[in-house]
């Protein structure tokens, strides 16, 4: 059983992770979520998690967290995940209790109390996780590492070389790779291979509630990617997730890896020291093949075993 904090900003691919966690709570004891301003404002994302945790029922505690970045402001768009920052399915405005506002102490007082060191998934910009150890440097024992998703050690999304969750806060991804944590890296290297196919949503749409919720958020999903050349959708979020349920899925390598913070055409951009110029020890697993058959299927197997719930 691994213990595991999730820190999000839902936006459709986030949503699919926390469910196929949530399916998979025999492997993944889920000791809470917390959100970040990143795909849209705080108050929408935090919403979008009340949504998708009251539609399966859960208990999960819930945190909300920062509302930007640390240095510069948030600017969310409606490019990727509609206004509402999850568009797709119809929620009334779920109400699902918050348990703290401060993600930051939040997260400290889960790794105080675990019995064993915690994994953080990240699926979002890293102001959280990078305020959490700055805060409480002695809590990183705690830590047994960190799978996120974010950047990619060979290009971005949001400029030629960032990727989005970098690119928004690229001072908090260099403070989390340069934590001494072990981090396992799910940049678009691997992220843009880890693709659900049109069939196989459409597949979702005559299944039980949580395939047909599935179905919702993927048809936008599907949609708004093909403004950016995407055939088939790739559910980036979800392979910080899939890594820790069937690591053999992946492969990847080990590389000493930051993140540029200058002003400039680079900012935000993941470099990975390939040729070992630095004297900088290997920090990162940068996962860069995934089988993408075995991938969809976890996804698919995830949500029908919550429709049986
Ligand atoms: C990342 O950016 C967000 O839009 C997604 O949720 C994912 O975390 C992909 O670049
Ligand atoms: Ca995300």
């Amino acid at each position: 059983m691994i213990p595991i904090l999730i820190d999000c900003d839902p936006g459709h691919d986030d949503a699919l992770a926390i469910l196929t966690a949530i399916a998979h709570q025999e492997q993944l004891e889920i000791l809470g979520i917390t959100t970040i301003g990143g795909n849209q404002t705080l108050e929408k994302v935090t919403q979008n998690a009340k949504n998708i945790l009251a539609f399966v029922k859960s208990e999960i505690p819930l945190a909300s967290g920062q509302g930007g970045p640390l240095i510069k402001k948030l600017e969310p768009t409606d490019e990727a995940h509609g206004k509402s920052g999850m568009d797709g399915p119809y929620f009334a405005g779920e109400d699902y209790p918050l348990v703290s506002d401060n993600a930051v102490t939040f997260l400290a007082e889960q790794l105080l109390a675990a019995s064993q060191p915690v994994m953080i998934v990240a699926l979002g910009p890293l102001t959280n996780i990078a305020l959490l150890l700055k805060t409480y440097p002695e809590l990183t024992t705690k830590i047994a590492g960190i799978s996120l998703m974010g950047g990619g050690i060979s290009h971005g999304n949001v400029t030629a070389l960032a990727e989005f969750n970098s690119y928004v806060d690229p001072e908090a991804a260099s403070i989390v790779f340069n934590s001494g944590l072990p981090i396992i890296m799910s940049g678009l290297d691997v992220t843009e291979k880890a693709e659900i196919l049109l069939s196989e949503i459409n597949e979702l749409q005559h299944k039980g509630p949580v395939s047909h919720l599935a179905y919702e958020l993927l048809h936008f999903y599907h949609q708004s990617g093909q403004q950016f050349g995407f055939i088939n959708s790739p559910i980036h979020d979800l392979c910080a997730v899939a890594y820790l349920l069937e690591p053999d899925m992946f492969s990847g390598t080990y590389y000493f890896v930051d993140v540029e913070t200058n002003e400039g055409l680079s900012r935000g951009q993941t470099f990975a020291d390939k040729r070992l110029v630095t004297d900088k020890e290997k920090n990162t697993l940068v996962l860069e093949t995934v089988c993408r058959e075995r991938f969809a299927n976890l996804l698919i197997q995830a949500l029908a075993k919550l429709d049986e719930r």
